[in-house]
């Protein structure tokens, strides 16, 4: 893994707008992209950039189960404030929160990344180590799956809504094995409260226990994190 540690979120939407970049002019026409406060930074650049999508594919990680698209917290909701209105792709596909049957939803998902193979693959990285919504203990080889969401998930996700009731319980989420199909992975962490899960997922043993752990065993990633995120790293 090549990390890079950088002086904050704005250095950190520099540096990660510099991989989407590199890969563009390295020829990637499929862009897997990330919800969360932590991409912002790098979608900010991505949108005042002349870089040019409208040719291009992007495939979002995950979504809630039982938010429609123009539900504000939904991600659909998100790509589209953050980075679509401004930079839309010829197609873009996150996976189907409306469609409350999940074999038929899931098995969709799969199909779309069979046919559109991920270049490059952003992701935030959770408190307990989650990457997209692959919780702790999700089968390493897993594709697109309904996943039931933690209560530590559930209470970091309550910010965004007006009480921890109204946050879903489920989501669809790309599984781990799909995420370690992309040739490329850019993960990005900032703050003290990412400092454990970025130490296990560097240096810890390869375990579902930190599903981030798993990019270990890719041989492309690049990790950039602020100082307090890489604080607990020898
Ligand atoms: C959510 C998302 C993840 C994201 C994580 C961290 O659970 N499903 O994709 O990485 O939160 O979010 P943040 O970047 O806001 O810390």
């Amino acid at each position: 893994m090549k990390v890079q540690i950088v002086s904050d979120k704005q250095a950190g939407g520099q540096a990660g707008f510099r991989v989407f970049e590199d890969a563009l002019q390295n020829g990637a026409k499929v862009l897997g992209l990330a919800t969360g406060s932590t991409p912002v930074t790098i979608y900010e650049q991505l949108a005042a950039s002349d870089l040019d999508f409208s040719q291009l594919t992007s495939v979002n990680l995950d979504e809630y189960v039982g938010l429609n698209a123009d539900h504000p917290q939904s991600y659909h909701y998100f790509m589209q404030e953050h980075l679509f209105n401004a930079k839309p792709f010829a197609h873009s596909y996150v996976p189907d929160g409306s469609d409350l049957d999940a074999a038929k939803a899931t098995s969709e998902y799969d199909q779309i990344i069979a046919e559109n193979p991920i270049d490059l693959q952003l992701l935030g990285l959770g408190k307990n180590g989650h990457i997209g919504f692959n919780e702790p203990g999700t089968d390493p080889d897993s594709t697109t799956y309904k996943v039931t969401l933690t209560d530590s998930t559930i209470d970091a996700n309550a910010r965004f809504f007006d009480n921890a009731d109204e946050v879903p319980r489920y989501a669809y989420s790309m599984g781990i094995g799909s995420i370690l199909k992309a040739k490329q992975i850019l993960i990005v962490a900032y703050g003290e409260g990412k400092a454990a899960a970025v130490a296990a997922m560097i240096q810890g043993p390869v375990t579902p226990d930190v599903p981030a752990s798993y990019l270990q065993t890719h041989p492309n990633v690049t990790v950039i994190l602020d100082e307090a995120a890489a604080s607990q790293l020898d």
